[in-house]
């Protein structure tokens, strides 16, 4: 248990989905001054190098944010709104970064979302891996607003409802497992119910891979279902930069049927009303910095 280790993953096509969705929902939750609290159920290390081994053994960032980069560098016309958005987080971690290089330093969900928080906003960041929870300790003490971080050496499904509903009523929550085990499929699903059921308002972003496995071919629909029967609006977008295959390197704690991952989805409940529009435009150009064959795709579709 708990082989996982996102510093494998850091920076690929499935966090480029993520993290956009992830900026984009916060900047328009913050467009109102009321205090947000900001939850991520699953942290990870907080902060990667892309230099760095683990990063290396695997390099995906190749095919996701060093892609990214490059597609970026050739533009010759401006990158859609969100797109620019994260684009301008990774660069904000760097400064300039020059072409084809690795020495980039990768922020997770937790460092983004202590880089973009305000003073009035509190982070609660869960991680149940030992050594990522030290490493996410380190790097979230160093950064912005560290006083207002709060790092749970905890189950991020079961105490992060402790922080439910929030003291101001706003919150932001992020869940994004390692879907290592099987029965976390299982727990996403109950862990929304029982979140909804606490703070029905909130809006909650939740991950999931797109490989062929029963329980994730199912985890949308049934996400999907829970927001309808609380009677909450929802989106679904999904990105897959090429045809699927299990050709890649099967790294420590992966399950056979995600090595290789070329697809993922997001379902956010309670999505802001402009992201919608603002995937409309951004999957596309992922799809076109990404996409590595005919079969690289997206796909969008909300409640409303
Ligand atoms: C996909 S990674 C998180 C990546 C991070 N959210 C980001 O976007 O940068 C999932 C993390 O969840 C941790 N984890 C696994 N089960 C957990 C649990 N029940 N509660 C909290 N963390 C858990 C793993 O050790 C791993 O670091």
């Amino acid at each position: 248990m708990f082989s996982y280790r996102h510093a494998f993953h850091a920076g690929n096509h499935a966090d480029v989905l993520k993290h956009t969705v992830l900026i984009a929902t916060l900047e328009y939750l913050k467009q109102k001054e009321v205090a947000l609290s900001l939850i991520d159920t699953h942290a990870g290390n907080g902060l990667y190098r892309l230099d760095g081994d683990f990063a290396q053994t695997s390099n995906e960032s190749a095919s996701g944010i060093q892609q990214l980069l490059a597609y970026a560098a050739n533009a010759t016309e401006p990158l859609t709104p969100a797109v620019q958005q994260y684009l301008d987080q990774i660069t904000s971690f760097n400064g300039e970064i020059k072409p084809g290089t690795k020495r980039i330093v990768y922020p997770g969900s937790p460092a983004l979302l202590q880089h973009l928080m305000r003073p009035q906003d509190q982070l609660h960041l869960f991680e149940l891996q030992p050594a990522d929870m030290r490493a996410l300790q380190g790097n979230m003490a160093q950064g912005p607003f560290a006083n207002h971080t709060h790092v749970w050496h905890a189950d991020g499904f079961k105490d992060s409802l402790k922080f439910l509903p929030p003291p101001s009523r706003r919150a932001l929550v992020l869940c994004d497992p390692s879907y290592e085990l099987k029965t976390d499929y299982g727990q996403v699903a109950q862990w929304l119910s029982d979140a909804l059921r606490k703070f029905a308002t909130g809006t909650y972003i939740i991950w999931y891979p797109v490989i062929p496995r029963p329980e994730a071919h199912e985890l949308p629909r049934k996400l999907k279902t829970i927001a309808r029967q609380a009677g909450k609006s929802w989106l679904h977008a999904t990105l897959a930069i090429k045809t699927g295959g299990k050709s890649g390197v099967q790294l420590p704690g992966e399950r056979a049927e995600r090595t290789g991952m070329v697809a993922s989805g997001v379902v956010v409940v309670n999505p802001p009303f402009v992201l919608r529009e603002q995937l409309q435009q951004a999957l596309p150009e992922l799809v076109k910095a990404l996409g590595q064959d005919h079969v690289a795709a997206h796909t969008l579709e909300s409640s409303a």
